[in-house]
């Protein structure tokens, strides 16, 4: 057998260069892809056609030469020669069952740790005081499952939720606070403030916000004072700052449930508000290497090059009052974060509409030598959509809030749950073949499950188109049993954890994989692909890989179990070799749905 880690196709590669070599060929073709017609391969080898090209050789022949070799080896069934010149490949059942054994003795099923990179990811960038809302909820899913998937190919990750919690914001609510409670002691000659003492809780705050900025937006007279109470409190006014850590706190402990609600993990919580101190010697460097200039009273960086299709606009660094922007704000972020040792990349998972604005600061970041060789990567995703296309809005028109997407999803997996465990529901045909009623949760358990389910129907439906794209919210069909759904791919894993179950207490045990039927054969390929697809994932930032693998899985078990009885197959071997296939299957899709961020239930 050929080396015996690395993944499958890389198996099969090094076989592929093995006969190319012996043929004298260069082996820039030897490389194996997935079949394109699944009915006359598993695998092939197209590389014949440019090699042909290059030698001003029959393409064809050269084919037929690396096919001679390639049929000595025990690794393949047949090695066919078609078309033009590719090389068709049906992998032995020793090969496939080799490959399947080594998944299922490695801790990751087969995922190797390819690369050591410290990678910082910026994602959620929830703003204080304001409640997490639909554009938070993406970031934090495509973010966390960024994360996962990053680290588990050998990166040191590091997550920061770079939290709102600086600007005009701040001063809104500080000067709408004051207006209702003006004998607060952070208002008084020597402040104070008792953080257990205050008012308002993060319910409050929420109202309050909205209220605050609708008043500016309607009264000059109030957006001066909350100017005003801004520039105070970013100019150090004690009573101002100690109001605002108050805020932050309750706001940051808010936040915190939601994330764990979530299972969304974060290495630093830090915020705008951190970097403010650099800002000054950053800005005042700028100017003096002459990187930022004056320009119509404001001071710019001029991030034009001289590719752009149109001109970009100047990173606006300061405007004439002096106070900072999200971009200065984001600028000194860089600074801060390029100290960090051996950084080599920063990637921001943030909605697509903040594209320009990214492209200006990372720009600025490179003119002004902030990054070295630092990466700089904006991870951008589409909006959220509502039945009409457009941005998801609550009923009364405004911007939905996570917990209101949360709870729809929740809501309804409650309601299908509950529907199946009467058994008024025929929704999902799967949910009667092959189960037993050990799969079916139990009342004190319905509402964890509904939340799991939810909360992974929402995430997977999220996770599955290509992140630049927008997705419709449909918490009927994201939490439908049937289709390309997380809690499909949740209800295969429990129903293998079933059979498990069955066969422990029937005394079966895992025997040699034979992969003899078709429906064997496919499953084992598709388990065997489940390393490259990880490698894709993490290469293109792109989870949506994943959801569709992990959906074609499942379907490839469901093809399996309906063909290949396990406990009742004839004889004791088949029973432990489709034992080990249905454990291997379902070891690969929770480490999937884990990717993903999904959690995998015990019941359903
Ligand atoms: N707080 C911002 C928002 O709500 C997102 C922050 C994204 N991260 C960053 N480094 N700018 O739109």
């Amino acid at each position: 057998m050929p080396n015996p880690s690395g993944t499958l196709n890389e198996r099969v590669d090094c076989l592929l260069r093995e006969a190319f070599l012996s043929c004298g060929l260069p082996v820039e073709g030897a490389r194996a892809v997935r079949a394109t017609r699944p009915e006359l391969g598993d695998m092939q080898c197209n590389g014949a056609m440019a090699l042909g090209k290059s030698l001003r050789r029959n393409p064809r022949d050269l084919a037929a030469a690396v096919a001679a070799k390639l049929q000595e080896s025990a690794a393949f069934d047949s090695v066919e020669v078609a078309g033009v010149g590719f090389i068709n490949l049906r992998l032995s059942a020793a090969l496939l069952a080799d490959y399947a054994r080594y998944q299922l003795d490695s801790e990751r099923v087969g995922i190797e740790r390819v690369a050591t990179q410290v990678v910082m990811l910026d994602f959620g960038g929830p703003n204080v005081a304001k409640p997490l809302h639909v554009g938070h909820l993406r970031s934090l899913v495509i973010g966390e499952s960024v994360r996962r998937i990053l680290a588990c190919q050998g990166h040191r990750t590091i997550s920061d939720v770079h939290l709102g919690d600086w600007g005009l914001q701040m001063g809104m609510l500080i000067a709408e606070i004051r207006r209702l409670f003006p004998a607060l002691p952070c208002f008084g000659a020597s402040p104070s403030l008792d953080q257990a003492a205050l008012p308002f809780d993060m319910q409050d705050l929420q109202q309050l916000y909205p209220r605050a900025a609708a008043a500016c937006q309607a009264d000059p007279e109030r957006m001066n004072e909350a100017r005003e109470a801004t520039a105070q409190l970013q100019g150090g006014h004690p009573g101002y700052t100690m109001l605002w850590q108050a805020i932050r706190t309750i706001s940051i402990d808010a936040q915190k449930r939601d994330f764990d609600a979530l299972d969304v993990h974060f290495d630093l919580l830090l915020g705008e508000s951190d970097v403010q101190s650099l800002i000054p010697g950053m800005v005042a460097d700028l100017r003096e290497r002459g990187i930022a200039v004056e320009s119509e009273g404001a001071l710019v960086i001029d991030v034009a090059e001289a590719g752009d299709a149109s001109p970009l606009p100047p990173l606006i660094l300061a405007k004439s009052d002096g106070a900072a922007l999200y971009s200065t704000t984001d600028l000194a972020t860089i600074v801060a974060r390029a100290r960090e040792p051996s950084l080599a990349k920063i990637v921001y998972v943030v909605d697509q509409r903040q594209a320009l604005h990214f492209e200006q600061v990372f720009r600025a970041a490179r003119r002004a030598g902030f990054v070295g060789n630092i990466e700089l990567i904006h991870a951008g995703f589409g909006t959220v959509n509502g039945p009409d296309g457009k941005p998801y809005k609550t009923r009364q028109g405004g911007v939905a809030q996570l917990s209101d997407l949360l709870n729809a999803a929740i809501d309804k997996a409650r309601e299908r749950l509950a529907a199946i465990r009467a058994g008024t529901k025929t929704d999902a045909a799967e949910i009667d073949a092959g189960t037993g009623p050990e799969t079916l949760a139990t009342d004190a358990d319905l509402d964890k499950l509904a939340r799991q389910v939810g909360i992974g129907a929402v995430k997977f439906a999220d996770l599955s188109s290509f992140r630049t794209l927008g997705y419709m919210f449909n918490p009927d069909r994201m939490v439908s049993f049937e289709g390309r759904t997380g809690p499909y791919v949740q209800y295969a894993c429990v129903r293998i954890q079933s059979i498990l179950t069955r066969a422990r207490d029937q005394g079966i045990s895992i025997g040699t994989m034979l992969p003899e039927h078709a429906a064997e054969r496919a499953l084992l390929l598709e388990c065997a692909r489940f390393p490259e697809v990880v490698k894709s994932a993490a290469a293109n930032l792109a989870p949506n890989e994943l959801t569709d693998y992990v959906f074609g899985l499942a379907q490839a078990f469901s093809r399996f179990y309906s063909e290949c009885p396990v406990l009742a197959a004839d004889t004791a071997a088949l029973q432990g070799s489709r034992l080990a296939m249905s454990t291997l299957c379902l070891r690969v899709l929770a480490q999937g749905l884990y990717l993903l961020g999904i959690s995998v239930p015990d019941r359903m």
